[in-house]
């Protein structure tokens, strides 16, 4: 399937998609994105990517751009004519178009681009099964990464690093040894108690959809979860580490720095059964929400 694109009122298929020169998102990554989950072309967690999506905006003082219900009708009409069925829907809306000036641009109306690929989630199935390799790295980023910009030099070269060395995801850990998060993902710690672990809500993480969910999942399922901040030192004894995303969108972590996880446990290197459980309970949402089956 061709992908498909929707800019500022006009759909056609990607290869032929572009903004201007000036778009603001070019030239000063001011420009906020979402990343959604479709399902059999049915999205998973709308409302929240939404309500963050908002939320950047209102963050970055952008105004004008459409509400939830003319997204979703926009949405649905590009996955339509795209003709797909499972994929990722990204959405980006920058300030606009504007000569280029450091300041906000008066009266300039906001560029909403929507993009529609196809996204093979049952490779997820399979990488579940042997788990990710991840390596750490330091945390380069700025000082709002709570907010979802276009603005991803620091988790780009995090990622390339983590392929260079053949890993498939970057952890990144600040000065003082806390993890923040992945390049484009939420990392997550279990203890030895069981109890699940992950960064609070914070200007140092991207408050994760995938994350939000989990943490549902995981108190209705009655495992003791807690958001603190956890240390590259704790990550290299856990029993387990796994990482979320929209993407993922639950990987048990078996390797960290070439070494296995979860060394002296019955499943070091290997998945183990907290991440694998949660993982179970992630795919049974995405069929409530969706009707989708793995
Ligand atoms: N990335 N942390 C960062 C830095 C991210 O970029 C992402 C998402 C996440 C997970 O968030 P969510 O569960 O809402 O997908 C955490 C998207 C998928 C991307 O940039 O492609």
């Amino acid at each position: 399937m061709p992908a498909f694109a929707y800019v500022n009122g006009r759909y056609l298929p990607l290869a032929h998609a572009s903004l201007p020169v000036e778009d603001r998102g070019t030239q000063f990554a001011d420009a906020v994105y979402e990343v959604i989950a479709m399902f059999g072309s049915q999205p998973l967690d709308w409302r929240a990517h939404c309500w963050r999506l908002r939320r950047g905006l209102a963050a970055l003082f952008i105004a004008g751009a459409p509400e939830e219900p003319a997204l979703a009708h926009i949405a649905k009409t590009l996955w339509r004519r795209a003709r797909l069925e499972d994929g990722l829907l990204y959405i980006q809306v920058s300030r606009g178009t504007a000569r280029r000036d450091h300041g906000f641009p008066a009266n300039t109306a906001p560029n909403l681009v929507m993009t529609a690929r196809a996204f093979d989630f049952r490779q997820r199935l399979r990488q579940q099964q042997t788990g990710v390799a991840v390596v750490s790295l330091p945390d380069q980023r700025w000082q709002r990464c709570d907010l979802k910009t276009t603005g991803l030099l620091g988790a780009v070269l995090g990622k390339a690093e983590a392929r260079r060395l053949g890993a498939f995801e970057a952890m990144f850990y600040r000065e003082d040894g806390t993890v923040t998060e992945g390049a484009s993902t939420n990392m997550w710690l279990v203890e030895p108690s069981g109890t699940l672990v992950t960064h609070p809500l914070s200007a140092h993480i991207l408050p994760g959809v995938m994350r939000e969910t989990v943490l549902r999942l995981a108190r209705d399922a009655q495992f003791t979860v807690a958001e603190r901040p956890f240390t590259l030192a704790q990550a290299r004894t856990a029993p387990e580490l796994f990482l979320t995303s929209t993407t993922g969108p639950l990987l048990p972590i078996t390797r960290l720095d070439g070494r296995p996880v979860g060394t002296g446990t019955a499943h070091a290197g290997i998945p183990g059964p907290t991440a694998t459980r949660l993982a179970t309970l992630l795919w049974n949402e995405i069929t409530r929400q969706t009707g989708w089956h793995p």
